[in-house]
């Protein structure tokens, strides 16, 4: 990893819901802040924003977890970014994001993704750079799945043009399920605003993305096999993230999702920093790691 330019536009962490889908885990924490291995879910999501050049980051909570978040993750500057929080009242929806972090967005282009959802691998760092050097329109990810009635699914037509768009449809038309990341031009603030409820009584993230298909400006990458994307949303999942990550950790020696290491090697932060930070997490493995950083220079 080199030098990489700051870009303007923000990103946003979406960690609010309740997740009951995991009680009794999520009874007291936020699904987000639950150990994915090494480090706490969230760290993932960030690292990716990172990888794409973002360091500006909202990360929205439930009303009665930000300041486990704060407390974890800080106002940012220790990795060279700004971290700001905002609450989610109730779980009324993905777009929702948008209109809750309307100031903090301005008149930036914007990248979302969703707090329980994993991206590792070959070939990601440049899909990302892609996606974020384009200001206009929207760019989303579709990636091939054995279960797409669980999430949105994008269907295309013999050119690779995407022509149809569903949210949890009963009879899939592909395998192509559109994964939690999300690259939007500004109109998002304004269609995430005027979007009315789903039968299930929230406002879908699909029906933005429809918003931009319609009009020709949707962009669809597809992540091939090199790439992981994990959602972490039921036990099972979250023991196979964890068992993933630790499989990668032990073999290479490589830790996923460090951004400390990642702000590191983007000279975000200096050695001196990296140093305070290894010292910050103590004797624990994942400090002795950032500390190894500096020493071997790989
Ligand atoms: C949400 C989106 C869905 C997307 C999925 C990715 O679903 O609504 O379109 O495929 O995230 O993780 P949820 O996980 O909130 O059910």
């Amino acid at each position: 990893m080199t030098e990489i330019d700051k870009t303007n536009r923000k990103g946003i962490v979406l960690a609010g819901g309740s997740g009951t889908r995991l009680h009794p885990l999520t009874v007291s924490v936020s699904k987000q802040l639950l150990p994915v291995y090494d480090k706490p879910m969230i760290y993932y999501p960030i690292s990716n924003l990172m990888l794409a050049g973002i360091n500006e980051v909202l990360i929205i909570t439930a009303p009665d977890q930000e300041h486990l978040f704060r407390n974890l993750l800080g106002d940012g500057t220790q990795l060279g970014m700004q971290f700001d929080y905002a609450v989610q009242e109730k779980p009324e929806g993905v777009p929702e994001a948008f209109v809750i972090g309307a100031d903090f967005i301005g008149d930036d282009p914007v990248t979302l993704i969703l707090g329980d959802n994993i991206f590792y691998g070959q070939g990601l760092v440049q899909q990302l750079r892609h996606a974020v050097r384009s200001d206009r329109g929207a760019t989303i990810f579709a990636y091939i799945v054995s279960d797409p009635q669980r999430y949105g699914v994008v269907t295309f037509d013999d050119t690779g043009k995407p022509v149809e768009i569903a949210e949890k449809p009963k009879r899939p038309r592909s395998d192509y399920a559109v994964t939690g990341l999300y690259f939007f031009d500004n109109d998002v603030v304004e269609i995430a605003q005027s979007l009315k409820p789903s039968k299930r009584g929230e406002t879908e993230i699909i029906d933005v993305v429809r918003a931009y298909m319609t009009r020709g400006d949707l962009s669809v990458e597809r992540m091939g096999r090199g790439i992981a994307w994990l959602d972490v949303g039921t036990h099972q999942a979250l023991a196979e993230a964890a068992a993933y990550v630790q499989a990668v950790d032990h073999r290479q020696g490589f830790k996923i999702a460090c951004i400390e290491e990642i702000a590191w090697r983007q000279q975000w932060i200096d050695d001196a920093q990296l140093k305070s930070l290894s010292a910050h997490y103590g004797n624990s493995p994942y400090g002795e790691y950032l500390a190894g950083l500096l020493e071997s220079r790989l």
